[in-house]
């Protein structure tokens, strides 16, 4: 398939993403370092960020993976320098890392919560706070990772629900305070990614992924390259009026499904 972007759009630019040793963030990092870009990685674990970080110094590209937990403010902004330190200079930065388990409301105790609501929401302020004094320029591209969950109240997700609301809420109020640095904050919103860890966890088995792909307008699930060229574009010149939005990327996911078994095959 045709890329749609130069190959090398991000030539000389430096990417920061958190909680890419796997999935949609490291299908970012991938792809924006096949297109020029130098790519520091962070997750909690020192052992799959650096294999992640090899499956891109193995292509030939440069990637730095540090292990850092979002949750700690100070172990994200010592990553932070480390990147600075090594790149000269960071300018794109997206927000991903997250936590999900399924359980409803009373399954799950005040810790359960919390901790979703810390790596997810809590951690995403972390990133974007500790970025800022690195970023603060015209130019720079915040990007943080929303989901459906976080307009569409979803049964047994009450925690990420709650933390992705939260997280949009952070893009817009981030946007409007750093907006008159000429810094854009934006967030991703994915419909239901294939070959992911969050779906694995949501929709476990064959006949739950076949409803879901029953009430999604593109009837499919993305793809992490899907993911990966909405934020390619987040960080180019193109989207420079851009700010304070979460730009859906979901096959028309959050349209819903209103009439939908009455209207099969239509
Ligand atoms: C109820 C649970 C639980 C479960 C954990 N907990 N799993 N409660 N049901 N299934 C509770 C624990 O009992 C504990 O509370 C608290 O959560 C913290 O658990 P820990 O295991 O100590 O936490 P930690 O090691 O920090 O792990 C965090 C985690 C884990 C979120 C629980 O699953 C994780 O590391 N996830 C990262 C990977 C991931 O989730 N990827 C998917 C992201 S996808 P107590 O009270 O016992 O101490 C995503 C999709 C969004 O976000 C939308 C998709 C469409
Ligand atoms: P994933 O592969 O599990 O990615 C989550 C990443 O976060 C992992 O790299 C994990 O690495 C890291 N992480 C977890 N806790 C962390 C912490 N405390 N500090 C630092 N890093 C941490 O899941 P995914 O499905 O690709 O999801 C990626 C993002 O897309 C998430 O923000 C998710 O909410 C969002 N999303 C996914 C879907 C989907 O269809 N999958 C849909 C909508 C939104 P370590 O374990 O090494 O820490």
């Amino acid at each position: 398939m045709q890329d749609a972007f130069k190959e090398k759009v991000l030539a000389g630019k430096v990417a920061f993403i958190a909680g890419a040793s796997s999935g949609i963030n490291l299908g970012i990092a991938q792809h924006f370092a096949r297109h020029g870009a130098k790519v520091a990685i962070i997750s909690r674990s020192a052992e799959k960020i650096a294999a992640a970080a090899k499956t891109m110094t193995d292509e030939g590209h440069e990637a730095l993976g540090i292990a850092a937990d979002v949750r700690n403010f100070d172990s994200v902004d010592a990553a932070f320098k480390a990147v600075h330190d090594k790149f000269g200079k960071i300018d794109v930065v997206v927000s991903g890392a997250a936590g999900n388990f399924v359980a409803p409301a009373l399954g799950m105790s005040s810790n359960g919560f919390k901790t979703v609501v810390d790596i997810d929401l809590v951690g995403t302020f972390h990133v974007l706070r500790a970025s800022f004094q690195y970023l603060n320029r015209p130019g720079a591209s915040l990007i943080s990772i929303t989901a459906p969950q976080a307009v569409n109240p979803s049964l047994f997700q009450a925690h990420v629900c709650a933390a992705k609301a939260g997280i949009n809420m952070l893009t817009k109020c981030l946007a409007m305070e750093w907006g008159p640095a000429g810094v854009r904050v934006n967030a991703i919103s994915p419909g239901p990614i294939a070959e992911t860890e969050g779906m694995l966890r949501l929709a476990g088995s064959p006949e739950a992924e076949k409803a879901i792909k029953a009430r999604i307008a593109l009837r499919d699930y993305g793809t992490k390259t899907d993911i990966a060229d909405t934020a390619l574009f987040l960080s180019t010149h193109n989207a420079k009026y851009i700010t304070g939005s979460i730009i859906d990327c979901d096959g028309g996911s959050k349209l819903g499904d209103a009439g939908a078994d009455a209207l099969a095959g239509n």
